[in-house]
């Protein structure tokens, strides 16, 4: 089955060298040298370390692990990688954001949707080292279960570094089991669809352009797409019914939305704690 085909009918599509291998490589690197000198810069106190500009070591997902959003390294390949995009999902996209993650040994990533407003998303693997796990053979999987039924349990999906997983971030599940290597470099594309009713809202994901921290968000229209993804949420679940409720995803998805919210606020308040001393 084409890969266009594959993603019509499940949702995801697992595009294998989406990117060459020596460029994957290459930006394997490049985290490893934005990590530790993150990590250099904290452990060293620098007065003039902003968790905005050079990545923070903890999310609301993955406690302790370190992340970087908007990189314009990244931020590059997400606007670099449209026309790519939107011949395997057959949409008219507009960019929103890049992130990466530096997994670590242990890391969980729970089963989980995105929020509405990421329509469109990629998780693309950089790289990994595994070479402390006896099999040599050891690939972290991501799991994706497709007809959103919890007691469904799913497929895992393996990526080499190059290779990435395109997805309909708010109607596939997918969660990652503990990893056992020491680390592993993902990076996540989002996109939104031109034609979709977050479209004015979320392009650049609200901010003036691609490359920039989070400071140039424009949080009205982060409001604005927010509340456009609850009511969609609240009306799925109204067409649900008393079994469907009771499948809690949903809720737990509802409440992302606000837990995100707030976890940028409380980032802010972090943020200018840490400029202040
Ligand atoms: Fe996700």
């Amino acid at each position: 089955m084409k890969t266009t085909e594959f993603f019509e009918k499940h949702n995801y599509v697992l595009v294998k060298n989406f990117i060459p291998r020596v460029l994957a490589d290459y930006l394997y690197r490049y985290s490893r040298v934005v990590e530790t000198s993150a990590k250099i810069m904290v452990d060293t106190k620098f007065p003039k370390y902003d968790l905005e500009i050079f990545g923070k070591f903890g999310d609301g997902q993955v406690p302790g692990t370190f992340y970087r959003y908007a990189d314009p390294a990244f931020d590059t390949l997400l606007v670099h990688s449209v026309p790519a995009m939107e011949f395997v999902t057959g949409m008219v996209l507009q960019p929103t954001y890049s992130y990466w993650r530096m997994y670590k040994k242990d890391d969980v990533l729970k089963r989980h949707r995105d929020r509405p407003s990421c329509e469109i998303s990629a998780t693309l693997c950089l790289g990994y080292d595994t070479s402390n796990v006896k099999d040599k053979k050891y690939n972290w999987p991501m799991w994706i279960d497709e007809t959103g039924s919890l007691t469904n349990p799913g497929s895992p999906i393996y990526m080499e570094p190059g290779d990435c997983i395109i997805y309909k971030g708010s109607k596939v599940d997918h969660w990652r089991l503990p990893f056992e290597g020491e680390r592993l470099a993902q990076v996540f594309l989002h996109y939104s669809d031109q034609n979709g009713p977050f479209a004015q809202y979320t392009k650049y994901d609200a901010r003036p352009f691609v490359g920039l921290p989070g400071y140039f968000r424009d949080q009205e229209k982060i409001d604005k797409a927010g509340e456009i993804g609850y009511n969609l949420y609240t009306s799925q679940m109204q067409g649900l019914g008393e079994e469907g409720l009771a499948e809690k995803s949903l809720i737990e998805r509802t409440q992302r939305d606000f837990d995100d919210k707030n976890e940028m606020k409380l980032n802010d308040t972090k943020n200018s704690d840490t400029k202040d001393k």
